[in-house]
């Protein structure tokens, strides 16, 4: 029983001390994050071997496990939660969202139905209303909490496929794809790997992917985009990684639907725009049959929290069931809407995250950060600088005036520890991409990304 209490983390006597002090530390890093290095220093990455530790045969102190990996771990974070990161589409987290998270992590629920938790399925349905409303998607559709983009595309194209072969006549749940007629999936040639990943896992076939050719911002190409008929799935994005492009929604969408297709749609960060004053961008997206959108990364929740949307809940209810003899099935209950039976509440940081949003503060939220990008793509190009995108969004694709110097800024850059932002490829060439996604990042953040960037195009010059 001894031994049991220290591994439970009592060895020092007291299970609240610890919180306490895990807390401690949670609230010092948080209070340090805007001085904090972008990238860990070499020394940090180095002392990360600390942790290469043999299994231990008795455990360690929970005190002495918390403080190896505060002491050791925090200066091996990558700041992305601080205003200085500018890599991928990372987002801060909004104070209402983790405080709510560490409440939700000491009751430790199974979100899954109202059985199992009454609070969190009261809470995430509300979450799930003020999506829609945010979104303007319509108000009857399923939305469902996973984990990521990546699994709610999952979710999102199995219930598509599902339907589309109901429609044929054919019982996916009970035959699957043995000799089942051909879905096939049309999707534009810039489309995020997390899409291609789902579609892979799928069974879809990468080979059998018919991909779209894109326009010079990576859109797809109206005019090229083949018939649709009722087995097709046609994939658009909402927000291009690299540009932050729009498709054409309004022209794709009836186009295909008209033909019978579904029309899913990648709207990881980009859908946000929707609760924004650049809505126009997304005109047409509300007739789409799916969609996904992520909270962590521009709603500014905590990692991991994304939502598949489904206008009919019952396509994705089905696709999605858990059902067991001892869990009743409803098209509201989560374990129905996602790949988990068992699941936290990550609805919940999402909750309060609009809650104190509310309408203005997250427009005020994506507003801002468009303007950010805008800004410092203005000011980088008056210094030399390529801007390779028309800046619509929170997405600034940047080139240096040749490829080696492109990516040696990129690289000193990321050591520097000042600013942190990463390495894509554009139209086959490097370049390097900033993402303004965090409610921290103000103006003085953007005054530093830029000095640092215009004294090392200097230093690569001379
Ligand atoms: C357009 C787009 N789709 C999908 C994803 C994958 O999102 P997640 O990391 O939540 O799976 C990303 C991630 O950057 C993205 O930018």
């Amino acid at each position: 029983m001894d031994q049991l209490n220290g591994v439970a983390g009592t060895a020092d006597g007291d299970e609240i001390n610890l919180l306490q002090a895990a807390d401690e530390r949670a609230r010092s890093y948080t209070a340090t994050i805007g001085n904090r290095r972008a990238w860990p220093a070499p020394e940090a990455l180095e002392a990360l071997s600390a942790f290469q530790e043999d299994f231990p045969e008795h455990g360690m102190t929970a005190t002495d496990t918390l403080r190896l990996l505060d002491d050791i771990g925090s200066p091996a974070t990558s700041a992305s939660t601080g205003p200085n990161y500018f890599g991928y589409v990372i987002g801060g987290v909004l104070p209402a969202a983790a405080a709510a998270e560490r409440l939700v992590l000491a009751w430790d629920q199974r979100a899954s139905t109202f059985d199992s938790s009454p609070v969190s399925d009261v809470i995430e349905t509300q979450a799930a209303r003020w999506i829609l409303e945010a979104l303007d998607l319509p108000r009857s559709a399923g939305v469902g909490f996973g984990t990521s983009a990546t699994a709610c595309t999952i979710a999102c194209l199995a219930a598509a496929r599902r339907a589309l072969l109901a429609r044929a006549g054919w019982n996916w749940d009970r035959h699957g794809a043995q000799g089942a007629p051909v879905v096939r999936v049309m999707l534009p040639e810039t489309a995020h790997v997390a899409l291609i990943k789902a579609l892979r896992i799928l069974g879809f076939g990468l080979d059998n992917l018919v991909r779209l050719p894109v326009d010079g911002s990576g859109r797809a190409i109206v005019e090229q985009v083949p018939d649709a008929d009722d087995l097709t799935i046609l994939c658009l994005q909402a927000g291009e990684v690299n540009t932050g492009s729009f498709d054409d929604f309004a022209k794709l969408i009836p186009m295909a639907q008209a033909r019978g297709a579904w029309v899913h749609v990648d709207g990881a960060f980009g859908l946000w725009a929707r609760a924004s004053s650049s809505r126009a961008l997304c005109d047409g997206v509300e007739w789409a049959d799916s969609w996904t959108a992520d909270g962590h990364k521009w709603l500014n929740t905590p990692y991991d929290g994304a939502f598949a949307i489904c206008r009919e809940a019952d396509n994705m209810a089905t696709a999605m069931s858990s059902e067991a003899v001892y869990a009743p099935t409803s098209a509201s209950a989560q374990q129905n809407l996602t790949l988990e039976f068992s699941r936290r509440a990550r609805g919940i940081p999402i909750w309060a995250a609009l809650r104190t949003l509310g309408r203005d503060g997250l427009r005020q939220l994506v507003d801002r950060n468009i303007s950010q990008a805008q800004h410092v793509a203005e000011r980088l190009r008056a210094e030399g600088y390529e801007i390779l995108n028309d800046v619509v969004l929170n997405q600034v694709l940047v080139r240096a005036d040749d490829d080696e110097r492109t990516q040696r800024i990129c690289r000193a850059a990321q050591a520097s520890g000042v600013a942190w932002f990463g390495m894509t490829r554009w139209e086959g060439r490097p370049a390097f991409r900033l993402s303004f996604s965090s409610w921290r990042t103000n103006q003085e953040n953007l005054d530093k990304l830029v000095a640092l960037l215009v004294g090392l195009l200097r230093d690569v010059k001379n």
